[in-house]
């Protein structure tokens, strides 16, 4: 473990490459349960972030898209996220739920649309008519969350390109066998509730020591190491100092042995 001098600037900007020409900012907002959706998320691009996370259960797509609004930027500077989920992804109903999503969203198409969690629903019929309304340009790309190996050995086996996985990984939570499953296959892998804190005392005594070390906070040395394990990653807050704080956690590089040290304490 080092000191601060060996943190060094990273692009604000990074990106992963998702499929085609379109690539997501590694550092997204996550949009569920937020207090004042519309605010949080206004503050958040305000920042900086140009990927936001919703999804159709977590009622909110009315504020997201009046945020995006307020916030001025061009559309196409923004990578939207949303999901999904119960009787929307009955085959039928996929088409008309994308086209209530770009209405409630004021936009004309979502970057990634996911199915956000199994319900009985095969995932390929699913992602049949995803891709439909991918062909006719009100989708970019398709992905899929919450998924086990052998969900994600199912979809990849339609052949149609998804190319997310959105999966809970955080110090206590380590879908090590999806995480590397997805990355091995060229799936990029988002992980939800990042900055949840470990349970175990050593991993956060270890995470209190890193944070001294880079100057930083203990949220920032886990988002960090969660980048650094090439992981997109969606942190919430509807406290604009934690939105700030979080998104600084770019211009943080942890060491590898301090990557490894995080990697080695479950
Ligand atoms: N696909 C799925 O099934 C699924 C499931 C869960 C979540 N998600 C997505 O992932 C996003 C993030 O996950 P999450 O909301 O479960 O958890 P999270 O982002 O890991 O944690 C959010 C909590 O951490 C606190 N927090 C955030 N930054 C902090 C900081 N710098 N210092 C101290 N506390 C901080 C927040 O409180 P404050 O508001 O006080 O900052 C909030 O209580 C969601 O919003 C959603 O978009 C997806």
């Amino acid at each position: 473990m080092t000191g601060v001098e060996t943190a060094t600037i990273r692009p604000m900007s990074k990106t992963l490459p998702l499929i085609d020409d379109i690539h997501i900012p590694q550092m997204g907002f996550g949009t569920w349960a937020l207090k004042d959706a519309k605010q949080a998320t206004l503050h958040a691009l305000q920042t900086g972030y140009r990927h936001l996370d919703t999804a159709d259960y977590y009622h909110n797509h009315i504020e997201v898209g009046q945020a995006m609004q307020a916030s001025g930027l061009p559309r196409g500077e923004i990578v939207l996220v949303t999901k999904l989920y119960g009787h929307t992804l009955e085959p039928k109903n996929v088409g008309p739920a994308v086209d209530r999503f770009l209405k409630e969203l004021d936009t004309d198409y979502i970057d990634l649309l996911l199915i956000h969690w199994l319900s009985g629903i095969p995932a390929e019929d699913s992602l049949a008519a995803m891709e439909q309304a991918r062909a006719a340009g009100k989708v970019r790309a398709l992905g899929v969350s919450n998924f086990e190996v052998d969900d994600m050995q199912a979809a990849l086996a339609t052949g149609l390109p998804v190319c997310n996985n959105q999966i809970e990984y955080n110090l206590e939570e380590r879908t090590d066998d999806v995480s590397e499953f997805c990355l091995a296959n060229g799936v990029t892998v988002t992980a939800y509730s990042p900055v949840k804190v470990s349970g175990r005392a050593e991993t956060r005594k270890l995470v209190a020591l890193l944070a001294k070390a880079y100057d930083s906070t203990a949220e920032q040395i886990t988002l960090a190491w969660l980048m650094a394990k090439g992981f997109i990653v969606i942190p919430r807050s509807n406290n604009p100092k934690h939105i700030e704080s979080n998104f600084r956690s770019l211009e943080l590089t942890l060491k590898k042995e301090d990557v490894a040290a995080l990697d080695a304490s479950t």
